[in-house]
């Protein structure tokens, strides 16, 4: 590294280890682009507030085109050593093709402290436009899915063990609903990143007529970050989409974990699409989940991102610190792997096939529907549930001592245990004793809002296919509006630079 553009108050070039430990160079190829679209929107401003010339402005827009085609073409080689990061980077770039006379006005009332604010915010708002939609795709296919199941029979699980029984449809739209709260709290998030904080200058604001919302407004964004003092010191934004992606992830995870548990031998209430399973190297049969443990373990891994993002700025005084570059390699890796899981999540959900015989089988041979008699114990003879919980608990057992299951159940049978438990015998309609044999058609027994009986799926289903359209609106809007400020900007760009020309 020569001395630079910064170094005016140093004697010495920064020396070459300490450059490439302190070089955020490489990792800043992720906001190159925004890097001059933030810089591009600073130059209009600048100009329309007269504090630079129309000639100026025409010569620095269109070097800033000129680096942003050569990025794009591939052209740029980023060296950590050369350069203390991209900021340092694309002005040198600019004031090698304009001079200094005209490319050193671009910093003019802007620090690198609200610049780089400005990019992160500009890429995280990139990647959360970006989630936002694979997860709108995946609460589709969810929803889809959940239709096509509304006749399949599930084991519901508490402690891995046999709990109730309810239905795949029930199971999916349960997905959907903890989806629809993730993409709540994005959609929460986003107003939040969407503000821009340039023209917070270092810390304290700048003395020259800078016109801050309208930066905003050229950007795209939906105001400004008002105190200087926040806009340039706060991370809050990046935690935040970094914990919303946790949470997704997260959630992710555990319905992996579930897809894995049930596509083992034992359960084979699932079975991958072969595009989609891995085979092993030396056994010729398997089929292993390996994309589901990867979910898995990735999820972990944003967890830790987060976790480092938020130790890293724990200690941080109020202000720009240097710490805060260290954020964007977090932030950004924790988005492209909440990006990449839920891509390849919606694949899997999409071509799963469930085995629906074997679900079927499981219910079938299953003890759930006990809580079911229980309460119809309470509803027709109306005893106290504990007392209900004693016969069912004994009719149980005795059924599990004969090698006996639900569909052996007779009213003899009841009736000499509840005489025995509790010194009188109990009757309960017969149509009643029909069901429970049946322990697929128990969920026909619930009547609680959000059960797993038809009516409460059918329903739900309805209603979330409704909530999903009106998310969608939601979303085609706001990303409607930031194409179209992006847009707006290049067309004003061009015409400005091509009025350049023809004088
Ligand atoms: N590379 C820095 C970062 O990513 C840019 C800001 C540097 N600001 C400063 N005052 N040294 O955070």
């Amino acid at each position: 590294m020569d001395s630079g553009i910064y170094r005016s108050r140093l004697g010495k070039p920064l020396d070459r280890e300490a450059a490439r430990f302190l070089s955020s160079l490489e990792e800043d190829s992720e906001i190159f682009l925004e890097d001059i679209l933030g810089s591009e929107a600073h130059a209009i401003m600048l100009y329309e507030q007269g504090i630079i010339g129309r000639g100026d402005l025409e010569k620095i827009l269109r070097a800033l085109e000129g680096i942003k085609g050569e990025w794009l073409r591939g052209k740029m080689g980023l060296k950590a050593e050369e350069f203390e990061d991209v900021h340092e980077f694309i002005e040198t770039r600019l004031i090698e093709m304009v001079g200094l006379k005209v490319g050193g006005k671009l910093h003019t009332g802007r620090s690198r402290n609200d610049q780089v604010a400005l990019d992160i915010r500009l890429r995280i708002r990139r990647y959360l436009l970006e989630i936002w939609n694979e997860l709108l795709n995946l609460m589709e296919i969810i929803l889809t899915r959940a239709e096509e199941e509304r006749d399949t029979p599930l084991m519901l699980y508490t402690h891995l063990q046999h709990a109730q029984t309810g239905n795949l449809s029930h199971y999916l739209l349960a997905l959907f609903d903890h989806l629809s709260r993730d993409l709540e709290r994005l959609e929460e998030c986003y107003r939040r990143v969407n503000k821009s904080p340039l023209g917070a200058s270092a810390i304290g604001g700048s003395s020259l007529p800078l016109n801050r919302p309208r930066v905003a407004e050229l950007l795209g964004f939906d105001g400004v970050v008002e105190n200087s003092i926040d806009a340039v010191s706060s991370r809050d934004f990046a935690l935040e989409s970094l914990s919303i992606s946790s949470i997704l992830a997260t959630f992710l995870s555990r319905v992996s974990e579930d897809f894995i548990i049930w596509s083992s031998s034992e359960f084979g209430y699932l079975e991958l699409p072969d595009q989609l399973a891995s085979p092993s190297s030396i056994m010729p049969h398997k089929k292993n989940p390996c994309i589901l443990e990867l979910v898995r373990a990735r999820a972990g891994r944003i967890s830790g991102l987060l976790t480092a993002s938020l130790m890293e700025l724990k200690g941080t005084p109020t202000g720009y610190n240097r710490d805060l570059q260290n954020q964007k390699q977090l932030i950004f890796e924790a988005l492209k792997e909440t990006l990449a899981i839920l891509r390849i999540f919606s694949k899997v959900v999409k071509d799963v096939r469930f085995r629906v015989e074997r679900m079927r089988e499981v219910i079938s041979e299953s003890y759930a529907p006990a809580i079911d008699l229980a309460e119809n114990l309470v509803k027709y003879l109306g005893i106290s549930i504990r007392e209900a919980h004693m016969i069912v608990g004994e009719v149980v057992k005795v059924l599990v001592e004969k090698g006996m299951g639900m569909k052996d159940l007779d009213l003899n049978m009841i009736k000499e245990v509840s005489r025995r438990v509790l010194g009188k015998e109990v009757d309960i309609p017969e149509k009643v004793l029909e069901v429970i044999k049946e322990p697929s058609r128990t969920v026909r027994m619930r009547r609680t809002i959000g059960s797993p009986n038809p009516n409460e799926i059918s329903r739900m289903i309805k209603d979330r296919w409704k909530t999903l359209n009106e998310r969608k609106k939601v979303f085609q809007e706001v990303s409607r509006k930031v194409h179209e400020s992006e847009e707006r900007l290049q067309r004003m760009v061009k015409s400005l630079i091509g009025q350049g020309q023809s004088k």
